[in-house]
């Protein structure tokens, strides 16, 4: 008898919008194509999906730009994936990538990631969290100094949420959410019956929100040992280039690396990844890959 085929977790990762609070930079290359110190933004969110554990991966970007990622990132075989394209016509909002994604995300679970986000740290925690998820939804809260700029969610004293709430003007809490959410099978249907917001985009908190209505949403505290950056600014893209030098300088180890992530998570052999080092031209980010095998 075969076996009963494991049912897979799908990746989206969302790598449209405009980029005007980048302009110049992105007059003519995506904001998620932007520079994080040494590789291009997409590379981070990428492996943060891989480091869950997820092969199977959509990249929904503008019309434009979906042929550069195309060039940058492939069918994904070599790095152990199975990467898929999708355009969003126009940036009408974070949760319209989940009815882009309606066909590719079947009957299974999703992870949705924003190309613009950056999480670094053990991620055995996203693990658990799909694992745990069921027919719900699960977001995540980090505590920030400037809630404000972000989705809020508010817990009670046993971390039941509350309440969730796009850029409030008056935050309840100071847990913002990251751009990493994950669904269980059916989102499509859902994020289908959302009208558009105020202004005018079908936001993902109204999706998280109509969860929340029915008791199906969970929102897990990321631990302080996890960083969490977004780089929607050029001050923030700066900080994002420090943090990932000073780490990479100080620990000689490589973030962010499809490459690397594929040979951790065990999607390629060790022979496998010696060849893809191979041939990457001679470079720092060979060189760290080089210390990587070894
Ligand atoms: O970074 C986390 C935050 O991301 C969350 O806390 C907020 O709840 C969520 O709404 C979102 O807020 P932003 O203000 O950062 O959203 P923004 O419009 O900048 O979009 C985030 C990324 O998604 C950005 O890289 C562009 C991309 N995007 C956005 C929209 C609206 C698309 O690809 N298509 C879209 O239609």
């Amino acid at each position: 008898m075969r076996a009963k085929k494991r049912p897979e977790v799908r990746g989206i990762l969302l790598a449209g919008g405009r980029g005007t609070r980048l302009y110049p930079m992105t007059a003519v290359a995506s904001k998620q194509l932007q520079p994080i110190y040494d590789k291009p933004m997409v590379y981070y969110p990428l492996t943060t999906l891989m480091f869950a554990g997820i092969r199977d991966i959509l990249v929904i970007s503008s019309p434009d730009d979906l042929p550069r990622y195309r060039a940058l990132l492939g069918d994904g075989g070599d790095w152990g994936l199975r990467l898929s394209y999708a355009p969003q016509a126009a940036p009408r909002g974070i949760a319209e990538a989940l009815v882009i994604g309606e066909e590719f995300i079947g009957d299974q679970a999703s992870m949705l990631m924003l190309g613009d986000n950056l999480i670094y740290g053990r991620l055995d925690f996203l693990r658990e969290a799909l694992a745990g998820n069921g027919s719900g939804a699960t977001v995540f809260a980090y505590p920030v100094g400037n809630p404000g700029d972000f989705g809020v969610v508010e817990f009670d004293a046993d971390f039941r949420v509350l309440s969730l709430e796009e850029k409030p003007a008056a935050p309840k809490s100071n847990w913002a959410v990251p751009g990493i959410y994950i669904y269980g099978p059916g989102v499509a249907a859902r994020a289908k019956s959302l009208k558009p917001s105020a202004r005018g985009e079908f936001e993902i908190t109204d999706l998280n929100r109509a969860y929340l209505a029915e008791g199906l949403l969970k929102a897990k505290p990321m631990g302080r040992g996890i960083a969490w950056l977004d780089t929607g600014t050029p001050e923030s893209l700066l900080e994002a280039s420090g943090f990932v030098h000073a780490v990479q300088k100080r620990q000689g180890l490589v973030i962010g690396s499809p490459e690397e992530a594929a040979y951790r998570m065990g999607f390629i052999s060790p022979a496998g990844f010696k060849a893809l080092i191979e041939r990457i031209p001679s470079s720092e980010y060979q060189a760290c890959l080089k210390r990587a095998l070894e």
